[in-house]
């Protein structure tokens, strides 16, 4: 087990602290903040609704999570130290001292910080190779983008480390060219506060009016595409010269304050805080960050059914964690239903009555039977070669709830498996408890006629050695019923 050590526990840290955990390794928390332990728990259970479900497949293990009074207690042998305490200089030097005097000298000492460079917070440290900037996005549980900055004192190996851990966290390491104050995100969000800060002074927009600009339109646009190519799509055929060319001199006109920022007088904040109130304030922040949640989850499986930009960083992470995920024919005990689904309830799948919609259990379900096609030899290559299942007939009874991020698996048992028939029994478990059966009737098809057929006798003899094995299990109660009449 890969510990981690987490030095401020705060917004940042927490969600840091939620991002490690979920993936299996342990975490040593050091904050000095009494309320620290509570704080992060409530990050930690809204990271446990919406962060395995983004995945398909299991993530680990969830790992230990222990707080600590001593800093070197917190520190010592771990293999990342990651330090989010408040953005001050003079503090995070004078923590960095006390870390490196206990930590493991091949341990990386990442910094969540916002605006510093690596080469001032490796100014004066014991091994200034070991301090890194990777600066994280909140939530750090949700969102993949870490900026990476590092300096020459960081030797290739160990950025090659950091960067391979950080993969392995579900995380996109982006490795910044050149360091720079606040590095290349902070850089752009502060110029579009500044501009918004102006438009609200200005009076020429509220804050919500400002808002909606950006979640109505080109919000959307940069979640998927970014802006670069965004603007070549709206070059048209002509792409990026024509764009810059069209657009270009408009930088130059009197549209942008970009390089004034507007004094920040009482009167300024309060104008700001008091719009901000009206359009807001009739939710927590623990009820915004749990709608942000939501919509975030939402948009990024959207990304991933495209394998598109955050969505394809989600379906790397899948890929490296598949093959642990399930067994296959010959890795099964046959003789017991087979593991065909093994996930978390994603945030999507639920619905108004706060638990997992109806419609989900077929998907599920239909998932369980993918799978199980795949575990007889009806796999992508065999159906490219144009035979595969259709569903003739499903059934299913929904015994028990399941929630936001409940880890969920479906056992199949194979009723018939014969000839162009495929009969199965899926059981679908939280732990031990029994949320649902799903049973399947399928016909093997040739793609060409569409009609019924036998399918290739590599299927037919999985099927032979599945009903062989399985011949001693009970036929399932549940199975082959169907809904009641009414007296
Ligand atoms: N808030 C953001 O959106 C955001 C985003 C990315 C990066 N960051 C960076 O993350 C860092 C932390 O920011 P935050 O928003 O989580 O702040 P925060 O105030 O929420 O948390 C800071 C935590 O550090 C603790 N702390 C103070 N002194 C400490 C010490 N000596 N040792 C250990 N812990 C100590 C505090 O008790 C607090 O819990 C900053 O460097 C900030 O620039 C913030």
């Amino acid at each position: 087990m890969t510990t981690a050590a987490i030095i401020g526990g705060g917004v940042i840290g927490g969600g840091w602290a939620a991002r490690f955990l979920l993936n299996g390794w342990d975490v040593r928390v050091f904050d000095p903040d009494p309320e620290a332990e509570r704080k992060i728990g409530e990050v930690l259970a809204n990271a446990r609704r919406s962060l395995p479900g983004l995945s398909d497949v299991p993530l680990p293990p969830e790992g230990k999570l222990s707080f600590h009074t001593d800093l070197a207690e917190a520190v010592k042998g771990v293999a990342w130290i990651q330090e989010s305490v408040p953005e001050r200089l003079d503090l995070k030097l004078k923590v960095y001292r006390s870390i490196q005097e206990a930590c493991d000298p091949q341990a990386i000492l990442g910094s969540s910080t916002s605006g510093f460079k690596p080469s001032e917070l490796q100014e004066g440290a014991l091994r200034p190779g070991q301090i890194v900037v990777t600066h994280p996005f909140n939530p750090v549980y949700l969102l993949p983008l870490i900026e990476l900055v590092t300096t020459p004192e960081n030797s290739p190996e160990m950025i090659e480390r950091a960067k391979e851990i950080m993969r392995g966290l579900g995380q996109f390491p982006l490795h910044v060219r050149k360091e720079i104050d606040a590095h290349i995100a902070d850089r752009f969000l502060e110029a579009v506060w500044r501009e918004a800060l102006w438009l609200v002074k200005d009076g020429i927009a509220t804050t919500e009016e400002i808002d909606e600009a950006i979640r109505m339109g080109f919000g959307i646009r940069w979640a998927q595409m970014g802006l670069f190519e965004t603007y070549r799509v709206a070059g048209g055929e002509a792409g990026m010269k024509h764009f810059m060319a069209q657009f270009g001199p408009c930088l130059s006109w009197p549209w942008t304050k970009l390089m004034d920022v507007p004094e920040f007088t009482d009167e300024l904040v309060d104008l700001i805080a008091g719009q901000s109130d009206a359009q807001s304030g009739h939710h927590t922040i623990r009820e915004l960050e749990r709608i942000r949640d939501n919509n975030l989850v939402g948009m990024m499986r959207a990304l991933k059914a495209q394998n598109w930009g955050a969505g394809a960083v989600l379906n790397r992470h899948d890929a490296a964690l598949k093959p642990k995920a399930l067994p296959d024919l010959d890795s099964a005990d046959l003789s017991q239903p087979i593991l065909t689904l093994s996930r978390a309830v994603p945030l999507d799948w639920t619905d108004y009555n706060g638990h997992m919609t109806e419609s989900k259990y077929l998907e599920a379900f239909a998932n369980a039977t993918d799978r199980f096609m795949e575990i007889i030899g009806c796999d992508a290559d065999y159906i490219a070669s144009g035979g595969s299942y259709f569903t003739a007939e499903t059934h299913i009874r929904h015994l028990d709830e399941a929630h936001a991020g409940a880890r969920i698996r479906v056992e199949t048992q194979m009723l018939l498996g014969q000839g162009k028939k495929l009969h199965l029994f899926h059981r679908m478990y939280e732990g031990d408890k029994l949320l649902a059966t799903g049973e399947s009737f399928l016909l093997h098809v040739s793609l060409e006629t569409r009609k019924p057929c036998a399918p290739s006798p590599k299927i037919e003899a999985a099927m032979a050695r599945i009903a062989e094995a399985q011949a001693g299990l009970p036929y399932p109660e549940g199975a082959g019923s169907a809904i009641r009449k009414p007296a």
